[in-house]
């Protein structure tokens, strides 16, 4: 299989890089962090490798497991490193009091990341609307759980499907990029339910379908 490159070595990183490596792919990590890097990829076992932060990635696949605080300049500062790259977006662009959203009026994140990306990088939004230690612990009782994808480019889309596939996980297409501004929303309903109705986050969103 593929390598997939993953910047950031948080919660989401490590989630998303367990899945990965369990179902047998190759992971690299790369953060600002080195040692805690080392001790995610130490932790991962064979499949996983730490890489230089802001090096090219060795994978076509680049998931950007950082805050959206952060990933513009982060995006920025990678540059010409992500040209040609299937970036996958899991941020959520919300203030930390929840009380409303980072991006530009009339923006959303996915939105804001294609506008420093490489021209030729590709964006799909995924996995924003899943908890990191949900999805960390995989499917209950046989249930796989729903990652929302969206995105502009058909193939990349179908590539990351396939791989959320391979994680155990069922893709759900939401439609063009600009439904990612639906689901950086969606991530805000999870909070307003883990906040008002649900109160603990052990829990996810997905479609159920009758029948
Ligand atoms: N946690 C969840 O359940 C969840 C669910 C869905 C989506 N997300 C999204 O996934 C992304 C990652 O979340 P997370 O929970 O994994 O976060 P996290 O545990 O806080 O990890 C964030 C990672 O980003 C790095 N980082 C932070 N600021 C940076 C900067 N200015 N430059 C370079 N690297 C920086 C951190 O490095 P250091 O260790 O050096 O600080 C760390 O490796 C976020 O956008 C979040 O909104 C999270």
């Amino acid at each position: 299989m593929s390598i997939i490159s993953i910047i950031g070595s948080g919660d989401m990183a490590a989630a998303i890089a367990g899945l990965a490596v369990k179902a047998g792919h190759a992971i690299e990590v790369a953060a600002r962090d080195t040692a805690k890097t080392r001790t995610l990829v130490d932790g991962l076992g064979a499949g996983a490798t730490a890489a230089g932060f802001g090096a090219v990635p060795a994978g076509d696949m680049v998931i950007l497991a950082v805050p959206y605080s952060a990933v513009l300049d982060v995006v920025k500062q990678y540059g010409e490193a992500l040209a040609g790259k299937l970036l996958i977006d899991i941020t959520n662009p919300i203030k930390s009091d929840f009380t409303g959203f980072l991006t530009p009026e009339n923006s959303f994140g996915a939105q804001e990341i294609a506008k420093v990306a490489p021209a030729n990088a590709v964006i799909v939004k995924a996995f924003n609307t899943q908890n990191a230690r949900v999805l960390a612990a995989g499917p209950v009782e046989g249930r796989q759980l729903d990652v929302f994808i969206a995105g502009d480019d058909a193939q990349a889309k179908a590539r990351v499907s396939a791989f959320i596939k391979s994680l155990g996980l069922r893709p759900m297409d939401a439609g063009k990029l600009f439904m990612a501004w639906t689901l950086e929303h969606a991530c805000m309903l999870w909070l307003g339910l883990m906040t008002h109705s649900v109160k603990h986050g052990n829990f996810s969103i997905g479609v159920n379908l009758p029948g």
